[in-house]
């Protein structure tokens, strides 16, 4: 997966690093956030519990498993600082080195900074880069979630989305959601395998075996909560054979082509606007007679029973959202789905007069 995607060397088992097939991003959240408490409290907290405040920053964007994973990792939802956005939705790094410096300041311990490449709302890229730098500076652990749009390192003309992962701590991103792989799958990477080793490991006697002693297997239980696991690499493997790698590629940049063909269709029509860039495959956008019409369209095109939207909320406005990535979808589906959209908005503005 690293070669195929270009992902950085340090998250191969041969180097530093490695990875690890979990269930969900969420899971994956959780096990970078544990990690980041432990490297940050010298390994003590496993052992007496959290002594002291220690701070997570991520952007106003993140996903709400962001938040879960402080509320599971005992570090306390008080603890969670969001921090703005710019105009792409995209986290302003100057004022997380503001929130970490006031932290500091007030006595507490910045911790962990999450990182969204495709926020859930908006497909919004925080830039890297300087969050990286940031992390470096304050040693601060930095977790990557790319659970959506990971899928799209596979293509080498995307992959400056994703500059700066070198700085990153841990990685995940979903196999499930745009790679064709069917739920559940979540490649999970850290750069220090050690410090989640140290995290996570724990040795009863009916677990100790010769093959572990000796250093001769991987023991991937040390690498996520569960002992067992399910056997995610095989559907994983038949999916890049059965497509290849190329074919992977080639499903993904059909699926921007489409994407961008949508945004497209909404640009060029009267009632409707995008609220976001459309750097990859989601499109967020709204009607432009407010939010009582966007969610009037978005009701009458569900109640079709011929397509599904969801929505969101951005600079608390109702937003519909449009994502390309599921295995079959072609144009000629979105161009129908856009139909609906239209006619919908067409009877809305009917009722309205
Ligand atoms: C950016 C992002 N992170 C995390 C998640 C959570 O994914 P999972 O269901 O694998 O926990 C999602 C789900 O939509 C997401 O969009």
């Amino acid at each position: 997966m690293v070669d195929m995607m270009g992902l950085p060397e340090r998250f191969l088992s041969t180097s530093s690093g490695g990875g690890v097939l979990q269930h969900s991003a969420s899971d994956g959240a959780l096990c970078a956030l544990l990690a980041a408490r432990e490297r940050c409290s010298g390994y003590t907290t496993n052992l007496r519990g959290v002594s002291e405040r220690m701070t997570v920053y991520t952007s106003t964007q993140a996903h709400s498993s962001i938040e879960k994973g402080i509320a599971v990792a005992g570090l306390g939802r008080e603890n969670l600082r969001t921090i703005a956005v710019d105009e792409t939705f995209a986290l302003c790094p100057d004022q997380l080195e503001d929130a970490i410096v006031a932290d500091l300041r007030a006595g507490a311990r910045p911790c962990c900074v999450v990182a969204t490449v495709g926020t859930t709302s908006s497909g919004a890229v925080d830039p890297l880069p300087a969050i990286g730098d940031i992390c470096r500076r304050h040693s601060l652990w930095l977790h990557v979630d790319a659970a959506s749009y990971g899928t799209a390192a596979l293509c080498p003309e995307f992959r400056d989305l994703f500059r700066g992962l070198e700085l990153a701590d841990s990685y995940c991103f979903n196999p499930h959601k745009w790679m064709f792989v069917n739920f559940d799958c979540d490649c999970f990477y850290v750069a220090d395998r050690a410090a989640l080793i140290r995290t996570l490991s724990v040795l009863p006697e009916y677990l100790k075996n010769k093959a572990t002693e000796s250093g001769a297997v991987i023991d991937y239980r040390d690498w996520h909560v569960p002992l067992g696991r399910r056997f995610r690499a095989l559907k994983l493997w038949f999916v890049i054979r059965h497509y290849g790698v190329e074919g992977l590629r080639a499903k993904v940049r059909e699926h921007v082509a489409i994407a961008r063909q949508f945004a497209q269709w909404v640009d060029e029509h009267p009632q409707f606007e995008r609220v976001a860039p459309t750097p990859l495959n989601l499109i967020s956008f709204r009607h432009v007679a407010g939010d009582a019409a966007s969610q009037a369209v978005l009701e009458r095109v569900n109640q079709s029973g011929r397509a599904y939207l969801s929505h969101t909320r951005l600079r608390d406005q109702f937003v519909i959202r449009m994502s390309i990535g599921q295995t079959h979808t072609q144009l000629q589906h979105v161009q129908r789905a856009w139909e609906l959209i239209c006619a919908a908005s067409r009877d809305v503005m009917t009722n309205d007069e």
